[in-house]
Order: C-alpha cells, then structure tokens, then sequence
C-alpha cells in the first residue's frame, strides 16, 4: 500500500508514520510536508530516514502540480498538514484559511483525478466550539470560536461534500487535543512542561477552568490506523470523533507538571484570557467504538507523566525550537505581552 501522508513533519504526523512504519511493513509512506515555521525533520529519527518505505518531499499542498504528481503514484491518503495554532489565527487569519481550506480543496480535486482507495481527513473537535450537550457526539452543532476552527470547519464540510458529490471515499476524523511526544511548544503541555524546566511562568488563560478531552498521540495514532484499515465500505462518508470520553482542566495540567519536575506553584501566572476561548470540550466515544473499534487505551495521569519525561530527555530537540527559531521567539514575546 503506497500512502501519503499530508503534514507528516508537524505534531501527530510524524508519531503517525513512526508508528505505521514500525508496524506496518506492507505500507510505502510518502511525507508531503511545506516544513513550515512548526514542521520539523528532527521530528523523524534514524530509524525513519534508514527505512527503505519511506520517503520525505518537501512541498505545498496548495501546489496543484506537485499534489498532482503525488496523487497519482499513491493508493491512500492521510491529510494532516494545516496551520494549527488558535493563538496565531487569531493575529494573522491568511495562512489558516489558505493552507487549511485551498490547501484541502487542492487534495480533494486531485483526487477527482487521480481516485485513490481512501482520503482520511484529519480535522478537529475546535469545530464543535465550547459544549452545548455532554458529552459532544458528532452531530453537535458546528459553533467554531476561532479562525482557525472556522477553517477547519470549512475543510472539513468540504471534504465531506467531495464525498457526498462525487461520492470520493472520505473518511472525517475529528481528534479531540492531543499531547505527547514532539508537540510544538507553542502549544499547552509542551509550553508548560518547556518553561517550567527553564525556571519561566506557565501563562494560564482566565481562570484556568477551561477543559478538553485531551488524548494522548500514540492512541489518536492508533484510530487513524484503524480507520486504514477498517472496510472502507464502513467508513467512508462518515465522521468519527476520536477522544477518551474525559476531560481534565488546565489548573490540574499545570499543577501537574510544576509537581513532577519538583517546581513551587509560584511559576503558575494567571494570564488575560484569549478571546473566543472555548470553555469545554468532551467527546462522545461510541461511534469510534462502533465504527473502528477503537477506545483510547493511555489514562491522562499515565500519558501527562510520559509527555512530561519525553521533554525532560529531549531538551536538545525543543532548545533548538525555543533558542534557535525566530518564528517560535517572535510570537511568544509579541502574543504574551499584551497579555
Ligand atoms: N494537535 C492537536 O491537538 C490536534 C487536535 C485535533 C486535530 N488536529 C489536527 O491534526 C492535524 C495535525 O496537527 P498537528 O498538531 O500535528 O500540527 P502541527 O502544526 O504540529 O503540524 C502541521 C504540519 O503541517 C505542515 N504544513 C503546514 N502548512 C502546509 C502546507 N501548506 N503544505 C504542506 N505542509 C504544510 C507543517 O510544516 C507541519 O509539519 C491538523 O490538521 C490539526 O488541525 C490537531
């Protein structure tokens, strides 16, 4: 099976093809991947780069011809590739309408030409916006908050109507917050687990009541597989949310972290709130169970714990981001001084 694999560079792609090609020997990934400020090669390791069933190509997925070229050489896709940070959305919103809606009509009109086996499109709860019923299933009303759910929004329902039009197996999964190994530290836990090493506060937004379902990568991994390999008769036209089913809120994260790396609570720094913030987030489980057989296996007492030593070993891999990338300096000093 050739496949390729949109994004493969950022967060949970990169967890995503080290998992398929550490259990999956009859799988060719191809990386298409712009390596934007967040995409990284040293999210690849060796074992990545020796494997002869992989291939990374640096390139645009709003670039008809090269999308074109690729399309025609695969047999499935994975669409993880999109701008993904609320906070940047809400500075800048041309990147995440570009990228995360041309960038997805690019792949679904290739794939009007060049038909593939399946198209798994990796969209998000952030659609859904705060919790209007408990828990969410996946005809909660589509009430985005922010730039950058209005965009995913936009390609989900895209994508979902490529499958309705033309009848294109799509498959919609929409991933509740993932944590883990290799998370730009931009985001939630990476930031905290960073500055908390470094001795810097955790900017907490409002009160830090907001909760998510938050689900470790290696299990949100694990349900893209599944929806691989499921009958794509089962699948395909249908939108599955992937969650645990619980939430946590982000005053037990952060007390959490500033406990396992031996820190006062003083590091905790309450900070103005974002605007369009989403409250709560929860997921309803069962169409996953019923669909995919899958239930997320990682308790979040268990996975905080392994994310948390992940950063500790890996300071080299986050100081380059932190110390080494103006993108990543830039926006924290601007986005939190005016907080
Ligand atoms: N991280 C989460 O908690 C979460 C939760 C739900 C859904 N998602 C979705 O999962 C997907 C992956 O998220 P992530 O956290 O791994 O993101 P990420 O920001 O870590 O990675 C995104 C990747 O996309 C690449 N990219 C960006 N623009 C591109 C373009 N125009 N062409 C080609 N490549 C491009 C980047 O270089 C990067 O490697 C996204 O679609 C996101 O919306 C993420």
């Amino acid at each position: 099976m050739r496949l390729l694999v949109t994004g493969g560079a950022g967060f949970i792609g990169s967890n995503f093809c080290r998992k398929i090609l550490r259990e999956e020997r009859d799988y060719r990934v191809v990386v298409l991947d712009l390596l934007t400020y967040c995409g990284n090669l040293d999210n690849f390791t060796q074992k990545e780069w020796e494997n002869p069933n992989f291939l990374f190509v640096k390139g645009d997925i709003r670039d008809r011809e090269k999308v074109e070229g690729l399309m025609r050489t695969v047999d499935q896709v994975v669409h993880f590739a999109a701008e993904t940070h609320i906070d940047r959305s809400i500075q800048n919103s041309d990147p995440f309408v570009s990228t995360d809606v041309v960038g997805t009509q690019v792949l679904l009109e290739a794939i009007r030409k060049y038909p593939v086996e399946r198209f798994i499109h990796i969209s998000t709860s952030e659609v859904y916006g705060s919790a209007v019923s408990i828990p969410m299933s996946e005809d909660h009303p589509l009430n985005a908050q922010s730039p950058y759910a209005a965009t995913k929004v936009g390609a989900d329902r895209l994508a979902y109507s490529f499958y309705f039009t033309y009848r294109l197996p799509i498959v919609i999964l929409r991933p509740f917050n993932n944590y883990g190994p290799n998370q730009y530290p931009e985001k939630l836990i990476p930031l905290f687990v960073t500055n908390a090493m470094e001795n810097r506060p955790l900017p907490v937004y409002g009160d830090g009541k907001n909760t998510r379902d938050w689900i470790y990568v290696e299990d949100c991994c694990e349900a893209v597989l599944s929806a691989l390999k499921e009958d794509v008769k089962q699948v395909q036209g249908e939108v599955i949310n992937i969650g645990t089913g619980k939430e946590v809120n982000v005053r037990t994260i952060t007390d959490t972290v500033l406990k396992r790396l031996h820190k006062g609570k003083s590091l905790r720094k309450f900070v103005k709130d974002r605007p369009g913030h989403v409250q709560r987030l929860i997921s309803d489980t069962k169409k996953a169970k019923e669909i995919l057989n899958f239930s997320a296996k990682t308790e979040f007492s268990k996975g905080i714990l392994k994310t948390i030593d992940w950063y500790v070993k890996n300071k080299k891999w986050w100081n380059d981001i932190k110390e080494g990338r103006k993108e990543y300096r830039e926006f924290y000093e601007r986005w939190y001084k005016e907080r």
